[in-house]
């Protein structure tokens, strides 16, 4: 097998660490000794062992002279865990192959330094764009500090993601649903307005079975939420934090008493002030959050600039009507040349539906 090869490999065992690593990376090693595979492991838990640790335990053979294949450059500093160019140093590994380097102002090129400072081959950038692309969450919330903020919607081909009289349940089929739910346990934290959940009572929470919930975050400036709302009664199933504008303490306590976190925030035009909020998260380490509207937050997350990706589920029929919502709504720009804009779309096919994928071009929004 080649490098490339290899590396393949330990990506698809990076990915088993989907949703349970944030906010930490997903890495995958492989470690390999004469053309055989004599190790591999991946980084299983937030707080747990790194993926070449795991691969290194689980060597059949002494990895003296081996080769390592890992997804993101090894650490070199004390985390959690201590780091990992230590246990490559001791294993007597003679040659290791990088995907990326780790942006982490504490890595950024040390742990390769420190290994080639100590006699041992480095080969850099073997499959980077994917390797970069498997952990985009994480190099995003390593560097700003803030979630990345992926905004999901379905709407139908007239593109409406809801009747005129405000009904959404279900616009796209199954295998896309299942998907959103297979990225509300990828993603840390998830965002609706209170528009949606007066509209719908959302419960937000994954229901595929082995996943974890994401944290409910409610954008509530003048706290409406009914009490007995899904999102309020299901409080032991998966947190729910309220966020803010309003300071009156009679008012927050009922939910406090329930088990809401009430995170109040300055408001900025009579709302929420978004990036108030994204940093409020970024220090809960909530390191991704998954927006699913309704039209006004969506309208406002991307005049804000807070949003990295958006996700649009299209399914092939028509709602009509001049008043039903579309996906952003908002007042709009004026003229065709302040469109915000995307980087050419990734097209997916789910059963009936198509699910386009892009990020944000950074002039796009707001600096
Ligand atoms: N098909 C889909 O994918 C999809 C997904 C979600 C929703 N929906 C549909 O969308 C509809 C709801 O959308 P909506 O536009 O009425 O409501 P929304 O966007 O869910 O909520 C809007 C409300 O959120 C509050 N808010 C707090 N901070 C905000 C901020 N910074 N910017 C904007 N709003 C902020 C505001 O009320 P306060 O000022 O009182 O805080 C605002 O009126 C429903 O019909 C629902 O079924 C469809």
């Amino acid at each position: 097998m080649s490098d490339t090869e290899y590396m393949l490999l330990a990506i698809k065992l990076a990915k088993q660490g989907c949703g349970w690593v944030n906010p930490n990376p997903m890495v995958g090693a492989v470690i390999v000794r004469d053309g055989r595979i004599i190790g591999q492991g991946y980084h299983q838990k937030y707080g747990e062992l790194h993926a070449e640790r795991n691969a290194l335990a689980s060597c059949t053979e002494s990895p003296q002279n081996a080769t390592l294949y890992v997804t993101l450059e090894p650490c070199c500093h004390y985390g959690k865990t201590p780091p990992c160019t230590e246990a490559i140093l001791k294993s007597g590994i003679r040659r290791v192959v990088v995907g990326t380097v780790d942006p982490n102002p504490l890595v950024a090129g040390k742990g390769i330094q420190i290994l080639r400072e100590h006699g041992i081959e480095v080969t850099e950038g073997v499959l980077r764009e994917a390797c970069t692309k498997l952990n985009e969450v994480f190099f995003y919330f390593i560097q700003t500090k803030t979630p990345f903020v992926v905004m999901k919607y379905a709407m139908t081909m007239d593109g409406k993601i809801a009747t005129h009289s405000g009904q959404s349940k279900w616009i796209t089929g199954e295998t896309a649903r299942r998907r959103v739910q297979e990225d509300r346990h990828r993603y840390s934290g998830i965002m609706v307005g209170i528009g949606t959940i007066l509209a719908d009572d959302p419960l937000l929470t994954c229901h595929l079975s082995d996943s974890k919930n994401p944290i409910r975050i409610i954008c509530d400036s003048r706290l409406r939420t009914p009490l007995n709302a899904r999102v309020v009664q299901t409080v032991g199933d998966a947190p729910t934090i309220l966020a803010t504008c309003s300071q009156d303490e009679a008012l927050a306590r009922p939910y406090r008493d329930a088990g809401c976190e009430v995170l109040t925030l300055p408001s900025r035009d009579g709302s929420v002030d978004l990036r108030k909020l994204m940093t409020a998260l970024g220090k809960k380490e909530i390191d991704s959050v998954l927006l699913e509207g309704g039209s006004t937050l969506n309208w406002s997350a991307l005049q804000s600039g807070v949003v990295s990706k958006v996700q649009a589920y299209v399914a092939p029929k028509l709602f009509g009507g001049a008043g039903a919502k579309c996906p952003v709504g908002g007042i709009g720009v004026e003229r065709p040349e302040q469109a915000f804009r995307f980087a050419s779309p990734q097209i997916t096919r789910l059963g009936e539906d198509v699910l386009l994928e892009s990020e944000v071009l950074p002039c796009s929004q707001e600096s």
